[in-house]
Parts: structure tokens; C-alpha cells; sequence
């Protein structure tokens, strides 16, 4: 039996992408029900910012709720957790995941970068294994070293997510077809690839090269269940990798289909020394602001589209189910 599916008791080893805005309960519940791992990703279901730790936890949990009146297959919340601490924001919605009793999590570490330890929190994750919780690790930046940590700390699956990626590009500038033998290599625990995959063929190449499993997020924006604005989606559609362009910003890259906030942020690439380019990218996307305004709003003069070079494979806006249950065609259980 696959070990991604039996360790979370799921139909296949897919994993959908935690992806900040562009996730909420009828999204998750819709990827759960069709046999892969929904997971609420960072400001589920929500269409403004609330600085309030305690805020957050709520909104975290009436999705969390929701979640569970649609579906009765697991599912996940994302932690964001660093090697050596967390945020107040994290340990408030650890105690939602504790409370009401969420089978898995995403745990999102930095796997290093801007000298951040390996590995996750220890201190969450001591409570995560005491509750039984599984844990899936994706760090900012896979590494080996990093994956063993993350092994070594007794997480149950480990991402490895290659440059092709849509969202914050790890800076390690690996490409998934490289990066995924080389983490398989490196530990014991099953390994699924992020990073490019949008059909059967590269869910197939996935397994080829060494991955236990998929996790998957850009193929699932153009999808009827997905949050993201209708304008957006037939963007994704309409377009292929040729229309993406890469560009420097907070913490390494990121790139982004056309929008006006696009062509100031290359400019900037194109004109500014490297950390002053970074620096203005930064100040332009406002953290993840850029993506709600861009991908949740379908602003494209004031924000950004970010997704992997995986879309040339999206012809259609389809149902969840349809897209996994296609691309999960040639799976063997
Ligand atoms: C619009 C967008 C937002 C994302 N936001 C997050 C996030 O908040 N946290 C996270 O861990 N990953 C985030 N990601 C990365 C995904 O979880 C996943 O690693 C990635 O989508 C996989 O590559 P793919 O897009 O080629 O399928 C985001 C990706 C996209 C496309």
C-alpha cells in the first residue's frame, strides 16, 4: 500500500497545496471528498486582513467547522513554524487544531533561510505527535539537510518543492525533476514533489522519480470549488509557462502572470541593484496583499497572479474531483 495514502488515511497520495487566500472550506472539503488532502491554507475563506492572533484562531475555526459538515474524510491546517520559535498567531491556532480535533497538519518551516534553523518547531511538534497528529513538513526551501531534520524530529512526510512552483519560490532555484530524486535519496520517510504538476503525465513522472505522492496547488485554482475570482481562473486557462515571467522580491522570487503590479516589479528587477530590487518588490506585493488583490479580487492593475510553469496543462475550468480523479488516472493503490 502507498505510504502517504495509508499514513493519512486517504483514497490517493494527493496532497492540494496550501495556498494563502485561495483556500476555504468548500475548496478543502472538495479535494478531501475526492479523495486527496484538503488543507486550509493561511487566511482560509477570508477576504481581509485581521491582525488579531485571536481573530485569526476563530476565523480558523468556523472553516475548520465548516469543513467538517462537508466532508467526513481528513483534512488539514496550515502551522507556519520556524526552527526555534513560533509565532502567537501559530500557538493560537494549534490549540483550534488541538480542540477540534483536526487529523493532520501542514507544518510551513523556512528549511534554513536567512540563517533560520532546520527542521520545525520541536516544541509544537512534541505536542502535535502527542495528539496523534499527523504531519505533513513543507519548508521554505527543501534541502537534504533540512529533510533529514525534519525526518529526525519524527514527521510523517516531508515536500519537496522544486522551482517550478507557483507562490514563494524556494531560492535554492532547484527544479522539481532535480530536486525530487535527490530529498527521495536523502531519508527514510515517504517524499511527495510540489512544483509543476498538472496532469497525469507529470503525476506519473512524479512517481518515476521517487515521490510517494503529489501536493499540488496552482492546477487546482482553475477549479469551480477554488475561491479565486472568475477572471483569474480563465486567465490561468488562457495562458501557458511563456506567459510567466520571474522576478526578485521578499524573500527570493516569485513570478506572476501580466497584471500593471507585474511590469512595475520586473522593472524594478531590470533597474535596481539586487537587495534594493528586493526590497521595493517587497514593499509592492505588501506580504501576501498582492495575491489577494490580484488572485481573490481579480485586480490585476494593483496585484499579481502567482502560479507554477504547471499551467500550460490547464485547458479548463473543472470540479475538483474531476481534475484529481484525471490525474490520478494511472495510480495504483
Ligand atoms: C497562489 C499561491 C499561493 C500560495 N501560498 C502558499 C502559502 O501560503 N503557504 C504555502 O506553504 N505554500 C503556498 N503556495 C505553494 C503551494 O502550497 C505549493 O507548494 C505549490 O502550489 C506547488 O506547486 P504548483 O503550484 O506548481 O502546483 C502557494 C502557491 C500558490 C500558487
Amino acid at each position: 500500500m502507498n505510504r502517504v495514502a495509508s499514513i493519512l488515511g486517504i483514497k490517493y497520495p494527493f496532497i492540494q497545496g496550501a495556498m494563502s487566500w485561495l483556500t476555504d472550506a468548500k475548496f478543502v472539503a472538495a479535494v478531501s471528498n475526492a479523495g486527496g488532502l484538503g488543507i486550509l491554507g493561511p487566511n482560509a475563506g477570508q477576504h481581509s486582513v485581521t491582525t488579531s492572533a485571536d481573530e485569526t484562531a476563530e476565523r480558523m475555526r468556523d472553516q475548520i467547522k465548516q469543513v467538517q459538515q462537508l466532508t467526513d474524510k481528513p483534512f488539514a491546517v496550515t502551522l507556519i513554524v520556524t526552527g526555534s520559535s513560533t509565532s502567537i498567531f501559530t500557538k493560537k491556532i494549534l490549540d483550534v487544531v488541538l480542540a477540534e480535533h483536526v487529523p493532520a497538519v501542514l507544518l510551513n518551516s523556512l528549511g534554513g533561510v536567512a540563517g533560520a534553523d532546520f527542521g520545525v518547531d520541536p516544541e509544537t511538534m512534541a505536542v502535535l505527535k502527542g495528539h496523534g497528529i499527523k504531519t505533513v513538513v513543507r519548508s521554505l526551501q527543501p534541502s537534504i539537510e533540512d529533510a533529514q531534520a525534519v525526518e529526525k524530529q519524527g514527521a510523517d512526510v516531508y515536500v519537496a518543492t522544486g522551482f517550478d512552483e507557483g507562490g514563494t519560490l524556494p531560492g535554492g532555484e532547484i527544479g522539481s525533476f532535480a530536486i525530487m530524486p535527490m530529498i527521495a535519496d536523502a531519508v527514510k520517510i515517504p517524499v511527495l514533489l510540489a512544483g509543476g504538476i498538472g496532469d497525469a503525465r507529470t503525476v506519473n513522472a512524479a512517481f518515476a522519480l521517487g515521490a510517494e505522492g503529489v501536493y499540488v496547488g496552482s492546477r487546482l485554482i482553475p477549479t469551480v470549488e477554488n475561491p479565486a475570482a472568475e477572471n483569474v481562473k480563465q486567465l490561468i486557462v488562457d495562458s501557458t509557462a511563456e506567459d510567466l515571467t520571474l522576478f526578485r522580491t521578499v524573500p527570493d522570487y516569485y513570478r506572476s502572470l501580466p497584471t500593471k503590479l507585474r511590469e512595475q516589479m520586473i522593472a524594478n528587477d531590470k533597474q535596481l541593484p539586487r537587495d534594493e530590487a528586493v526590497k521595493a518588490n517587497g514593499k509592492l506585493m505588501g506580504g501576501t496583499s498582492g495575491m489577494r488583490i490580484g488572485m481573490l479580487d481579480g485586480d490585476l492593475e494593483h496585484g499579481y497572479v502567482s502560479v507554477g510553469t504547471g499551467i500550460s496543462m490547464v485547458h479548463a475550468i473543472q470540479p475538483v474531483q474531476e481534475v484529481i480523479t484525471d490525474m490520478m488516472r494511472d495510480y495504483k493503490a
